[in-house]
């Protein structure tokens, strides 16, 4: 396991190779909790890893030094997966501080019995020295909760930027160029959809700030290190904090005895013209995680649905809930679907359309049991007129 970022700054993290599932995130290629450890005339441990792995990382903190002599622990995050080993970290860490946010103080301590900590208590432009080396605190509220900040090493130039820029990737290597980029950009975009999504705004905010610092490395709380595609990931960051649009268009449907799919095939035909990328997703065929990443950049999605009883299907109610709480924006919408003897599919998409304001491009297409030819002609027109628009 590779673990130097820099002379006397070490990875110290977990690899966890076989988690397939983070809060319902599918992670196929596994997850990773960085934590690393700076060496200066004090020691600083900046974030930990979730309470499974508590053992392992004072394992790998034991490599370069008792945790005894650990001066500070910096808390960037307070979220679980980076936070939940703390009780078990501190008591190692007899004389360390722990450095956060008064917010993240004030999560800590309804997540653990923190009484015998000793917090000090930092706010956005304040300053650690550790010695020959500074660290500096930057706060970015709702990137990814209300007490999340970045912690800058002004010497080494390094930014830790705790779940910003992460990804989940199990890799034994630590930084961009020594693994698959185009694995690891994937699952960055993936991160960014499924985790970051609702936080753009913030997240403009907090790239913002950190323009005024001298960055080489970018150390984030998940995945792989960025050291060489530095800029390239900070531009995508721009790019998806604010929803620039793609030329795609997708057609996401479920069906129950294929008249919507027919539908949903007709829109796809209509909307595969050249210059545009139009995809055909059954969401029951589609992992939720991979559809969400998808709807990121794509500007015209088409939402189709047969209706089940008295309204939508099981899976698509599910992705309805999951991106009302990712609040995608700059997108054109339309919807489709077919019912029989009941009603509501179609109206619960254009309900929620409307209240993730959301720029309806059409009226919806419903078709009664069978779509007629003049229906799925109508269908074609309205994947043709949506992908011709995007492409402008
Ligand atoms: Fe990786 Fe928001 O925790």
């Amino acid at each position: 396991m590779q673990r130097t970022i820099v002379k006397d700054i070490y990875w110290v993290g977990s690899v966890d190779w076989s988690m397939r599932d983070f809060h319902s995130f599918t992670t196929l290629r596994g997850v990773t909790y960085n934590s690393y450890l700076i060496f200066d005339e004090k020691i600083a441990l900046i974030d930990t890893v979730k309470a499974t792995f508590a053992k392992e990382l004072l394992f790998n903190i034991s490599a370069f030094a008792s945790p005894e002599k650990i001066d500070y622990i910096i808390v960037n995050h307070a979220e679980p997966d980076h936070a939940s080993s703390l009780p078990i970290i501190v008591t190692a860490c007899k004389k360390a501080k722990v450095v956060c946010t008064k917010k993240c103080q004030e999560i800590l301590s309804l997540y653990h019995d923190v009484s015998k900590w000793v917090f000090q208590i930092v706010k956005e432009g304040d300053t650690l020295s550790l010695g020959k080396k500074t660290l500096s605190f930057i706060e970015t509220p709702m990137v990814h909760w209300p007490e999340s900040m970045f912690t800058y090493l002004k010497e080494e130039k390094i930014l830790f930027s705790m779940d910003a820029f992460g990804q989940h990737f199990s890799s034994s290597s630590r930084f961009d160029d020594e693994v698959d980029g185009c694995a690891v950009m994937d699952e960055a975009k993936k991160y960014y959809a499924n985790i970051l999504m609702p936080f753009g705004q913030q997240i403009l905010k907090a790239i913002d700030k950190i323009k005024k610092y001298e960055i080489r490395i970018v150390a984030p709380s998940h995945g792989i290190v960025w050291r060489s595609s530095l800029s390239e990931i900070v531009s995508l960051y721009q790019e998806w904090a604010s929803f620039k649009p793609q030329k795609k268009v997708l057609v996401i449907y479920d069906t129950m005895w294929e008249s919507t799919k027919e539908m949903a095939v007709a829109i796809h035909r209509g909307a595969s013209i050249e210059g545009v990328q139009a995809k055909l997703i059954f969401i029951r065929a589609t992992n939720i995680t991979d559809i969400v990443t998808d709807v990121l950049d794509a500007q015209g999605i088409i939402l189709g649905c047969s209706n089940l009883n008295q309204g939508l299907m099981p899976f698509m109610g599910m992705l309805l809930t999951y991106l009302k709480g990712l609040r995608p924006q700059k997108k054109l919408v339309a919807s489709f679907g077919s019912f029989g003897w009941g009603r509501g599919a179609v109206e619960e998409i254009e309900e929620f359309f409307k209240s993730a304001s959301l720029e309806v491009f059409a009226p919806p297409i419903k078709s009664q049991w069978k779509s007629t030819q003049k229906i799925l002609e109508e269908c074609e027109r309205l994947g043709l007129a949506l992908a011709e628009k995007v492409k402008r």
